[in-house]
């Protein structure tokens, strides 16, 4: 859900039906709204209900059925990994917005200690449950479903809180500065966020990103972000265009046919595959000024 690339555009975007789910993704995973005693049995309420629903239903199903849900590889989950030291088989790691675990299980594979994976669907942490037990990786490795503005865990219980692609959800800033608190003194912080690589760049994809995802910025601001939020930048690095592409957008491409076919006439199905291919298309115009970031840090 975002890299922009993602999940923002396609929460947020052009569709009428799109800001519903910005709501329900970035407030908190509160899931679908509440229905209070005196709203119960109102129309609009019960029919908004339904729309929001369906939608959550559709983007599950969607982004369940391939291996990522934002930009990234195994390869760039391993560089980020190479800068962590000092895990050991009694490391507690954080994966947050792990969807159905690509890199988690990469990670697991190339760690000791245990993982737990956390997201806002259950439809992902089912996927990344199965998988975890498919390689073998479940007496170590479990999804659970939460919200990454309400952590289940104790204060300076983690090693290593990781989360690829899904900061944005509750903001870079606000991100760093919340799940320190989770961090031992020394742990470590590795997060991938969408960044500006220069100062200035065309209007038309500077308005699509300030739309989509405002916080958006620079790398050295970024850099200083983190810093100011109590950790030592350790490294940054900008991930491969294989990224997004090989690993993102071609095995989306591959099986849109089949997706809306099986939704045809399908409004917010077409909607969601419509603003995908426009993420892509403006990915492949202006690469050369955005990308994912990866940004590893160590708690002061
Ligand atoms: C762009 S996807 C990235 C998924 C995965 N890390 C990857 O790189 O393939 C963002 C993920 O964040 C999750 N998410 C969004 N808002 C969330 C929230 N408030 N709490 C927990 N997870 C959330 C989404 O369900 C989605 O799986």
């Amino acid at each position: 859900m975002a890299n922009i690339t993602k999940w923002d555009t396609i929460w947020h975007s052009r569709g009428d039906n799109a800001s519903w789910c910005r709501g329900i993704i970035l407030t908190g995973g509160r899931g679908l709204p509440a229905t209070q005693p005196e709203e119960q049995g109102n129309p609009m309420h019960e029919a908004e209900k339904s729309i929001h629903e369906f939608d959550f239903n559709l983007i599950g199903e969607y982004f369940s059925s391939i291996e990522r849900q934002g930009p990234g590889s195994p390869q760039a989950t391993l560089q980020a990994l190479s800068f962590i030291d000092n895990l050991a088989a009694d490391s507690r790691i954080a994966d947050l917005g792990c969807g159905t675990g690509g890199q988690t299980m990469v990670l697991a594979q190339h760690t000791p200690g245990s993982i737990t994976g956390l997201d806002l669907f259950p439809v992902f942490i089912d996927r990344f449950n199965a998988r975890a037990r498919e390689l073998l990786l479940h007496e170590r490795v479990t999804g659970v479903v939460g919200l990454m503005d309400n952590l289940p865990f104790h204060d300076e219980e983690l090693d290593l809180i990781w989360s690829e692609g899904a900061i944005y959800n509750i903001g870079f800033v606000r991100g760093v500065t919340e799940w320190r608190r989770y961090l031992k003194p020394g742990g470590w912080l590795a997060v991938s966020e969408a960044s500006w690589f220069t100062s200035e760049r065309p209007a038309e994809i500077d308005r699509f990103w300030k739309d989509e995802y405002p916080e958006i910025d620079t790398i050295p601001v970024k850099v200083a972000q983190m810093q100011q939020a109590g950790y030592i930048p350790v490294a940054t690095f900008i991930l491969p265009e294989t990224c997004w592409t090989e690993h993102y957008y071609q095995p989306q491409a591959a099986m849109q046919a089949a997706f809306l076919q099986q939704h045809a006439g399908e409004r917010a199905a077409e909607e969601l595959v419509a603003n995908i291919r426009h993420e892509a298309e403006m990915y492949a115009r202006y690469k050369a000024f955005y990308g994912y970031v990866f940004y590893i840090g160590r708690k002061v």
